[in-house]
């Protein structure tokens, strides 16, 4: 049975996924949250989940809050530990400490608009296609080996929140998948990629899709 942290600060849907996909051979240790008010905390406990708060702001430093939020998740001894739109910047130190069992969701296709306000810079720039990804994490924010991304269509008439909507219901399938293909042990990182045994692959996804298509 593998062990699993997860790490929010709000809403908790992420989290709300991955619990829900009731994933053979993991188990949900608990979940943590830097925000006392995060919406998520209710639904873990309600499932019968560990919960805990680090609360950022009573820490001086960035240092000192992450080896409280180490201390808290290592009482676990989790084999995986998962940042659910966890919304702190973590120190490299910390980061090394999970190298290779740090996972993060970040909404949208890496390496294009990492940090803040990614569907509001989507629709700004025009793309045509956006989504989101599922990576290990590194020290550098939102980079490390990619394991999972799903892309959905930028529509005519699109806002803000009618992207925010589609992009955040494919990542309530993809980060449980990728959880469950690392409890399978069927993700390999090699140097800036993570490899997935017996991923299936399809086809072009085109958008806005040509009259021909
Ligand atoms: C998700 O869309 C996730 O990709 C994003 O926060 C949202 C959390 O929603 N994460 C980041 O922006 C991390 N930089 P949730 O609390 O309902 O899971």
């Amino acid at each position: 049975m593998k062990s699993i942290v997860i790490l929010i600060s709000g809403r908790g849907s992420n989290m709300e996924a991955i619990v829900r996909a009731a994933i053979p051979g993991a188990r949900i240790a608990a979940v943590i949250s830097n925000r006392p008010n995060a919406g998520g905390l209710a639904f873990a406990a309600a499932h019968g989940i560990a919960t805990a708060v680090v609360d950022h702001t009573t820490y001086t430093d960035r240092a000192a809050f992450d080896a409280a939020l180490a201390g808290a998740i290592d009482s676990h001894t989790p084999d995986l530990v998962v940042l659910a739109g966890f919304m702190r910047v973590l120190t490299a130190d910390f980061v090394r400490h999970y190298e290779g069992r740090l996972i993060n969701i970040h909404p949208s296709l890496l390496p294009s608009f990492t940090g803040l306000h990614t569907h509001r810079r989507a629709l700004a720039a025009g793309v045509r296609v956006h989504g989101t990804t599922v990576h290990f994490v590194t020290a550098e924010l939102d980079c490390g080996p990619i394991i999972i991304q799903a892309v959905v269509p930028v529509m005519a008439g699109d806002t803000e929140e009618t992207l925010t909507a589609r992009v955040l219901a494919q990542e309530h399938r993809i980060f449980p998948q990728a959880v469950c293909w690392i409890v399978e042990e069927r993700v390999r990182i090699e140097g800036n990629m993570a490899r997935v045994a017996g991923a299936r692959e399809s086809g072009v996804m085109i958008s806005p899709p040509p009259e021909d298509v």
